[in-house]
């Protein structure tokens, strides 16, 4: 090595040293984000933990055991309430929501249609009624034009709303299940038009005795 070598090297060195000056005073705000982070995360971490219950997208649900009483209470109320949904939204334009009826549209509350045999009112929703009848001693169906039309749904709905219907306004009678709901359907499958009130009365004479 001789003297411009050594000169190169020294001149390299003072450069290095200019580009780098070293650190005179040692920062600390770096570090107290890097700590406030740190805490925010964990702090963050704990409440997630605590709000999705350990980290669990969906946790299992308890296992609840019911009497077979509480759960056929559970069965019952879900029945109604989905019952009273039909029946708000596809009767109530007609027979009002609270069962009593209005104008030319006949109650179903205390009505014999509704609570006597459950083939009756069953009927009555899968094809319609026309022509006059009598309910709660009032004559109905007087007029061409005011007649029930057909309602369409599925034989589970009709079991829903016409329980509901029995139930519901102090009425007191028993529910009809979806199987009912399919047998009186077939023995209607001939009945192409809607009924007339005196057609159900044959059918049903024991429900309209004394009448
Ligand atoms: C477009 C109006 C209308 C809708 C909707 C309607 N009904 Fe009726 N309903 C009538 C009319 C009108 C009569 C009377 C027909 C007659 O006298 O011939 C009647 C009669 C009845 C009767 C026998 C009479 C009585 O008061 O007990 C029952 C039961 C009945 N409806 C139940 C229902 C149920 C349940 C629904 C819903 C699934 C429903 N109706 C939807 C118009 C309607």
């Amino acid at each position: 090595m001789d003297k411009s070598d050594s000169a190169l090297v020294d001149v390299h060195a003072k450069l290095g040293r200019e580009k780098h000056p070293p650190t005179k005073h040692f920062l600390h705000a770096p570090l107290v984000f890097v700590f406030l982070f740190g805490c925010l995360i964990f702090f963050c971490a704990i409440q997630l933990a605590h709000s999705t219950n350990d980290f669990q997208l969906h946790p299992p649900v308890k296992e609840v055991s019911l009497t077979p009483e509480e759960a056929e209470a559970k069965r019952m109320e879900r029945k109604l309430a989905s019952g009273k949904k039909l029946f708000n939204s596809r009767c109530a334009t007609c027979h009002n929501l609270d069962g009593k009826g209005k104008d030319l549209f006949p109650p179903l509350a205390g009505s014999k249609w509704v609570t006597s045999n459950p083939g009756i009112i069953t009927k009555i929703v899968l094809k319609g009624l026309k022509g006059e009848i009598e309910v709660l001693g009032k004559k109905y169906g007087t007029s061409a034009t005011v007649i029930m039309p057909p309602q369409v749904l599925n034989n589970r709905e009709i079991a829903n709303v016409v329980s509901y219907a029995r139930n519901a306004w102090g009425n007191d009678a028993s529910e009809v299940t979806e199987e009912q709901v399919a047998t009186f359907a077939d023995e209607a499958s001939s009945q192409n038009e809607q009924w007339t009130g005196d057609q159900l009365k044959d059918l049903y004479k024991d429900a309209f005795k004394g009448d």
